[in-house]
C-alpha cells in the first residue's frame, strides 16, 4: 500500500478564537498531487498555513508520516521534510537569486548543498543564468520559480504551494504545472492551492473544493471536473473549457 504522507483529520483553525476553517479532512499518499480550489476567502491559505504551523490550531489533528505535528513549530517542520511557498511576497526582492536559494537551506541544510542546488537548477534551467541578478528584477514567472526553488533546497518530501501560477500568462502557467509534475516525479508529495482551478484539477490526483471554510466537494481531479455542480458554482463555464 502507498504510504500516507499527510493525514488531516477534523481540523479547525483560525487566527484568534474564531474558526476560519472547520472539520477539514485531507489524506495524501506518497507522490500524490492534491489541489485545493474555492472562492476568495474560503480559507484555502489558512488551511495551508495551519499545516505549516503558522496560525491558531483550534481542533483536530495533522499527521505527517504518522506523527502528529499540530504542536510542532514551523522551523522544526522544515527539517522533518515539509516546505512551503506562500501566496505572496515569496522572494526577497533585493537579494540575488543565489541568495534567495541559499536562504532555503537555513532551516534545514541539505546533505550536500552543491548537489541540492544542481538538482534544483536541473528543474529550473531558466534560473542558471540569473543567479547573480536581484530577484525583484525577474518576471513574475521567474520569481515563482525562485520561490519554489528555494522551497526545494531543504529537500522536502511534502511541498505546500499557495497559488503558484497566480498572475502568470498561459504559457508560464503550463510551464509551472509541468514543473510541479516533474517535482512530484522526483518523489515529492504536493498539496497546492490554485485559482486556475480547471487546469490544476487536470493534474490533480485528488481535488478538494472549499467554501466558507468547509468541504464543499471532494473527488479525483477528473471527477470534480466532470461534476455539474462543481463546474457551475466553482469553475465557471461549460465542460469543454
Ligand atoms: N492574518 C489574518 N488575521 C485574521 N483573519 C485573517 C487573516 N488572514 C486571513 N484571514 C481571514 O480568513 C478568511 C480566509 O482567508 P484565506 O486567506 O484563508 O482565504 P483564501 O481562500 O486563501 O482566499 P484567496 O483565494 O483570496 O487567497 C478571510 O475571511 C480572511 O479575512
Ligand atoms: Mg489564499
Amino acid at each position: 500500500m502507498t504510504p500516507v504522507v499527510l493525514d488531516v483529520q477534523h481540523l479547525s483553525a483560525g487566527y484568534g478564537t474564531q474558526a476560519i476553517i472547520e472539520q477539514i479532512n485531507l489524506q495524501l499518499t506518497e507522490k500524490e498531487i492534491a489541489v485545493i480550489v474555492g472562492p476568495n476567502g474560503a480559507g484555502k491559505s489558512t488551511l495551508l498555513k495551519q499545516i505549516f504551523g503558522l496560525n491558531q490550531h483550534l481542533g483536530g489533528d495533522i499527521r505527517f508520516n504518522g506523527t502528529s505535528i499540530v504542536d510542532i513549530k514551523t522551523s522544526a517542520l522544515v527539517p522533518l521534510g515539509i516546505s512551503a511557498v506562500p501566496q505572496s511576497s515569496n522572494v526577497f526582492p533585493t537579494l540575488t537569486v543565489s541568495e534567495n536559494l541559499e536562504i532555503g537551506t537555513y532551516a534545514s541544510p541539505p546533505a550536500d548543498k552543491k548537489i541540492a542546488r544542481e538538482r534544483m537548477l536541473a528543474l529550473f534551467p531558466d534560473l542558471a543564468g540569473k543567479l547573480g541578478q536581484a530577484a525583484g528584477e525577474l518576471s513574475g514567472g521567474q520569481r515563482q520559480m525562485v520561490a519554489i526553488g528555494r522551497a526545494l533546497m531543504s529537500e522536502p518530501t511534502l511541498l505546500l504551494l499557495d497559488e503558484p501560477t497566480a498572475g502568470l500568462s498561459p504559457v508560464y502557467l503550463e510551464k509551472i504545472f509541468d514543473l510541479i509534475l516533474q517535482i512530484r516525479d522526483t518523489g515529492v508529495t504536493i498539496l497546492m492551492v490554485e485559482q486556475n482551478a480547471r487546469q490544476a484539477l487536470r493534474i490533480a490526483d485528488t481535488g478538494y473544493v472549499l467554501a466558507n471554510g468547509r468541504h464543499a466537494h471532494t473527488g479525483t481531479g477528473a471527477e470534480l471536473l466532470a461534476n455539474d455542480d462543481v463546474r457551475r458554482a466553482f469553475l465557471g463555464g461549460s465542460a469543454g473549457q
